[in-house]
């Protein structure tokens, strides 16, 4: 049993021996925008919807715990909950990994003395995406927090991190653990000590005595309760980690790259810790406990698919996100108009909080299908972006880039990610990589399955996407997109 515990959703899926799905049960919970840039989740709205998914999918199929080998988790990453060791009750809602309500704090942090060890302790640039600025916020804000944290009253980590502690039994003996893969996306964990780093931890001021203990993904770390009782809850990964997981991408040189609300390109680079020097993140990819962990480097992307709900929802341009691949296929080209994204800044391999969005090129030939294009183009260019940062920090060149989440259905942008990439795009059969790969480790942990070759053997071929575009109208537009990019980042004085 995976559990996915995304964004808007959360899900239960079951998977058989051959990795194909049996049955899912979805719920979406409740986004609160509190003020505009802030983005927070009820953690125990989460958590019911949780034992929710986890009842319904049993009983969908007719089952019990005693049938489920194992329970494996995937999170979106980043997210921060507080709660009551005693109570389980979350302190207040969870700031989740969108919110840049710390953007002003991040800033006036990035001038302190010991903020350039950072990016070299942690392998990640100082941002207001990672846990620990969420973390010091909470404990700055809200009254008598640090005085608890301090006595060991509240606990504090990622949403698996809560789950896993909700599963195995709450304030009765839940642990308190996170994996390093999750740990690797706090700013806090020393990414090649793979512990908490205590000069990370003195930097952004949190108190140990409220983080989890780091641990391997493929791991049991207890056994589940209720209608899970006795199951051994034997992995977790974040959501991408996951994805890259199921997608099998077991060895350096390989990669995958989700299609989701954001987007998320990690490259395999083996049991070698590649740092960036081009705007990447180094992360833990996974770490079979006891083992030395396997590294990748990130290209997250934070504006994708909500740049096509935007163009439905803000400009109601289309009335379903699928439609857009219609409009786009009116014209034959962008028309020389060009969409950056830069909703609440760019991350990689940008890392600038303060760019806003541009529309350029605009002429009065423009039409609506020309800017759908534009908009489908600019989550290519983004990949384009990240690829060449790869390139430049890795000597490792991609043979092909596997991919999943929902736009992957867009034939068309696929073949646009192809050609400006000039590397095939293939997508496997199983769409669900990131529930599979939060399967397939819990599998792996507890000896339903034996080995990284036989999940590997798992994966059969549904799409492929061979580039086409020719490599000099490839190169000049990318020249476009680049001048685009930088109208961004001067965008406020
Ligand atoms: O880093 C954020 C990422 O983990 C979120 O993924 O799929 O829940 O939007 P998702």
């Amino acid at each position: 049993m995976a559990i996915d515990q995304g964004t808007t959703s959360t899900r239960s899926i079951l998977f058989d021996h051959g990795g194909q799905l049996v049955a899912v049960a979805q719920l979406e919970h409740h986004q609160y925008y509190p003020k505009p840039g802030w983005l927070e989740h009820d953690a125990a709205e989460i958590w019911r919807n949780v034992e929710k998914v986890v009842k319904r999918v049993l009983s969908d199929v007719g089952a019990t715990a005693s049938d489920i080998a194992a329970v494996g988790i995937a999170n979106q990453r980043e997210t921060i909950v507080v709660w009551e060791r005693a109570t389980g009750k979350p302190v207040r809602r969870a700031i989740v990994w969108q919110d840049t309500r710390t953007d002003a704090m991040v800033d006036e942090m990035a001038r302190a003395p010991g903020a350039r060890k950072i990016p070299l302790f942690s392998g990640l640039p100082l941002s207001s995406y990672f846990s620990a600025p969420k973390l010091r916020w909470m404990l700055n804000e809200t009254p008598g927090l640090r005085d608890r944290a301090e006595r060991g009253e509240v606990l504090a980590g990622t949403m698996e991190s809560w789950l896993i502690w909700n599963l195995t039994g709450g304030p009765d003996g839940g642990v308190h653990v996170t994996d390093v893969t999750n740990a690797s996306r706090t700013l806090l964990m020393n990414i090649r000590a793979l512990e908490w780093d205590p000069e990370l931890l003195e930097f952004f001021g949190i108190p140990a005595a409220i983080l989890p203990d780091i641990r391997g993904s493929l791991e049991t770390y207890g056994t589940g309760h209720g209608p899970l009782a006795g199951v051994p809850i034997a992995a977790a990964l974040g959501d991408q980690q996951a994805a890259l997981f199921g997608q099998t991408c077991f060895s350096a040189g390989e990669a995958k790259c989700t299609y989701g609300t954001g987007s998320f390109l990690l490259l395999n680079t083996g049991t070698e810790l590649v740092a960036s020097t081009h705007g990447l993140l180094t992360t833990v990819a996974y770490q079979v406990a006891g083992e030395p962990a396997h590294y990748a480097l990130e290209g997250s992307i934070a504006i994708a698919g909500s740049l096509v709900q935007w163009f439905r929802d803000g400009l109601g341009l289309i009335s379903s996100a699928a439609e857009i691949e219609t409009l786009a296929r009116t014209v034959d080209d962008n028309g020389g108009c060009y969409i950056v994204p830069a909703f609440y800044g760019l991350f990689a391999p940008h890392w600038r909080p303060e760019a806003r969005g541009v529309i350029a090129g605009l002429t009065s030939y423009i039409t609506k299908g020309h800017l759908a294009r534009a908009v489908l183009e600019s989550t290519g260019w983004q990949t384009r972006e990240v690829l060449d940062a790869m390139n430049a920090d890795s000597s490792l060149r991609l043979r092909a880039l596997k991919v999943d989440g929902g736009m992957t259905s867009d034939n068309l942008l696929m073949q646009f990610v192809a050609d400006v990439l000039d590397v095939p795009v293939v997508r496997p059969m199983v769409a669900e990589t990131v529930s599979l790969g939060a399967g397939y480790a819990a599998g792996l942990a507890v000896g339903y399955w034996s080995d990284l070759e036989g999940l590997r053997r798992n994966w059969h071929l549904a799409a492929e996407w061979v580039p086409q575009m020719e490599g000099t109208r490839r190169e000049s537009e990318y020249r476009n997109w680049t001048y685009a990019v930088e109208l961004t980042l001067d965008w406020t004085n």
